[in-house]
């Protein structure tokens, strides 16, 4: 008998030796891949470069550059965002656009976003719409920030369009501010329709421009139809974090924050008739506690080029 308890107990000392090895494994892995090249991410950015060419692109706007900043989520990128800011700087951009959820909708700690904000400013025009956590966060919140980026000279578009203008040309620049209900998310106090049809889009925006490049902020690229079908030649968007964890060769994210698994539009660049979409997969996730997985931090910069056939 007492044989048997001894051997019990020797059994259980070994099964979990074995456990606390594989574990230790996975720490020593997960380090080591996390310092070879953040494929556990990280704050490792990495810049996706995109030509795109439009038939009545003005020839003022040849090359315009256009760095899109989406879905910070609070994350800082070194001190003070040394690293982002140094990033964008480097690129020598024409327009920044900031596409939403640069703050998380509970934090405390959204004034972190200003002296980003204002570097960016120096640098050239920023142009920001926001995503579902600005639109969720305390109201007394969101003004401050509004107050705040219109004393640093930032433009926040609420549904409104902008002309940007080079040398007596122009193009145009829409921002939407999407209905909180027309995303998938849990948060939402009131029922989520997941819709967004092209009234919707002409009731904020008004008609698109049948001379003029349109160029659309979108948070919420899961309406891409609708905005192709409105006449936008070029959409950023973001929103879907590249699907938080990537597949590696296939390339493919696999999840949401509208709550569905390997997202349609899970980051890159989506072309439907004239319409381009550009889907960044954003800088952060807001969700420090499960880190992205083979999914780096994304910058995504955009070049305008005439077409040689117009
Ligand atoms: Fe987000």
């Amino acid at each position: 008998m007492r044989k048997n308890k001894d051997k019990k107990v020797n059994i259980d000392k070994t099964a979990k030796r074995k456990r606390l090895w594989i574990l230790l494994g996975f720490v020593v892995v997960a380090v080591a891949l996390y310092l070879k090249g953040g494929y556990i991410s990280g704050y490792d950015i990495e810049t996706t470069e995109y030509d795109i060419e439009f038939e009545n692109l003005p020839e003022a706007f040849e090359g315009f550059k256009i760095v899109q900043i989406s879905d910070v989520h609070n994350a800082l990128f070194n001190t003070e965002n040394f690293d982002l800011i140094r990033t964008v700087y480097k690129l020598k951009p024409d327009m920044i656009v900031l596409t939403g959820d640069m703050i998380n909708y509970g934090t405390t700690r959204f004034k972190r976003l200003f002296p980003l904000v204002e570097q960016l400013e120096e640098i050239c025009g920023v142009y920001y719409i926001l995503g579902n956590h600005e639109q969720t966060m305390r109201v007394a919140n969101m003004l401050l920030i509004t107050e705040e980026m219109e004393k640093l000279g930032v433009k926040m578009l609420f549904n409104d369009t902008v002309r940007i203008e080079r040398d007596n040309e122009a193009i145009l620049l829409h921002g939407l501010c999407q209905y909180k209900k027309s995303y998938r998310d849990p948060y939402y106090s009131e029922e989520s329709t997941y819709e967004f049809s092209l009234s919707d889009m002409e009731k904020m925006l008004g008609k698109s421009s049948d001379e003029l490049v349109d160029v659309v902020l979108a948070h919420n690229p899961m309406y891409f139809d609708v905005y192709a079908e409105w006449g936008a030649d070029l959409i950023f968007s973001g929103h879907i974090h590249g699907g938080h964890w990537r597949i590696p060769i296939i390339d493919k994210g696999i999840f949401s924050p509208n709550e569905e698994l390997f997202p349609e539009y899970d980051g890159g660049e989506y072309i439907k008739n004239k319409a381009h979409m550009i889907v960044s997969r954003g800088l952060n996730n807001g969700m420090e506690f499960i880190p992205r997985l083979f999914n780096r931090p994304e910058l995504v910069v955009v070049n305008l080029i005439g077409s040689p056939n117009s």
